[in-house]
């Protein structure tokens, strides 16, 4: 099995989770160049990915030539590929929780190059999850403790709502998701919230005396359009349930202590 992008948040949890894996940083192995795996893998989860959402505004190459053409070399390994996908696939405007049969419709270069991703793969499991923290790398529970500890108030956004998903979670299911046929499978956390409503759970679950001022997305002013409401949902019985997003939280948290 081999792991890529597992120098990343959810490449961390999958190599932790699948420790038998030939689990890859992008120092070992960059999936825009040729690729040379030996011995070659029988099955690769595929969590390498540009993930710079307002980054990919300003070089949508560059984000293409990961997200997109870097999948075309991974599935080009020859082995069924596990690609995991985005809520952000989806315009966010369904104002209810999105299924695998609704009609993917990006907004962003981000959400447009996944969704390309996605269709790179020809014998593989398509695992759309949304909102993804863990106990490294860059995400919205270790930028809110930072804040939290530092300052009394911060401005979160209370206009997008989704399904914050702990990567530890996420790579459990990924067992499950491999034993199943391949397909496009919606795997996230139970339960919904805002980013606002999510700091507000991140305070109060660490314990941190910081306020929570909401804003809408129009006043931070980020340059990627993001979906107003992206929660993912499954409509097949055969998917694996994740815990509610709070338990992921506390999950998260014990690890970071
Ligand atoms: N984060 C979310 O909220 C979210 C939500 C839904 C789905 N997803 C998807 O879930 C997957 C994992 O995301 P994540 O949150 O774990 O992202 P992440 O922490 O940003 O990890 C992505 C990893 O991919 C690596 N990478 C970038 N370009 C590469 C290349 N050319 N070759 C090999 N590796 C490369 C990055 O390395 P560097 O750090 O060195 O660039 C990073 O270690 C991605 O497919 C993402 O699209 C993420």
């Amino acid at each position: 099995m081999l792991v890529t992008g597992a120098g990343g948040q959810l490449g961390h949890a999958l190599a932790e989770v699948f420790p038998e894996a030939d689990a890859r940083t992008r120092d070992e192995l960059d999936v825009t160049r040729p690729l040379d795996v030996e011995p070659p893998p029988d099955v690769v989860l595929h969590a390498a990915a540009w993930t710079d959402v307002d980054g990919a505004e300003a070089d949508p190459e560059g984000a293409a030539a990961v997200n997109v053409a870097g999948t075309r070399n991974v599935v080009g390994l020859g082995a069924p590929v596990l690609y995991f996908s985005s809520d952000y696939v989806f315009d966010g405007s369904k104002g209810e929780p999105y299924l695998e049969s609704d009609v993917p419709m990006p907004v962003s270069v981000y959400g447009r190059t996944k969704l390309d991703g996605e269709r790179e793969v020809e014998s593989g499991w398509i695992v759309r999850s949304s909102w993804l923290f863990g106990a490294t790398g860059h995400n919205f529970v270790r930028t809110m403790l930072r804040l939290g500890a530092e300052r009394d108030e911060v401005a979160v956004v209370d206009d997008q709502r989704g399904s914050p998903t702990f990567v530890g979670h996420l790579a459990v299911a990924a067992k499950d998701v491999l034993e199943l046929a391949f397909g496009t499978y919606h795997v996230a956390a139970d339960g919904d919230c805002t980013w606002a409503e999510f700091a507000e759970a991140i305070f109060e679950e660490a314990g941190l005396r910081c306020g929570v001022r909401r804003i809408t997305t129009a006043e931070l002013g980020r340059p990627a359009p993001r979906p107003a409401c992206s929660v993912l949902r499954s409509e097949l019985p055969q998917t694996p349930r994740l815990p509610h997003w709070r338990e992921g939280l506390r999950a998260c948290l014990d690890r970071l202590s």
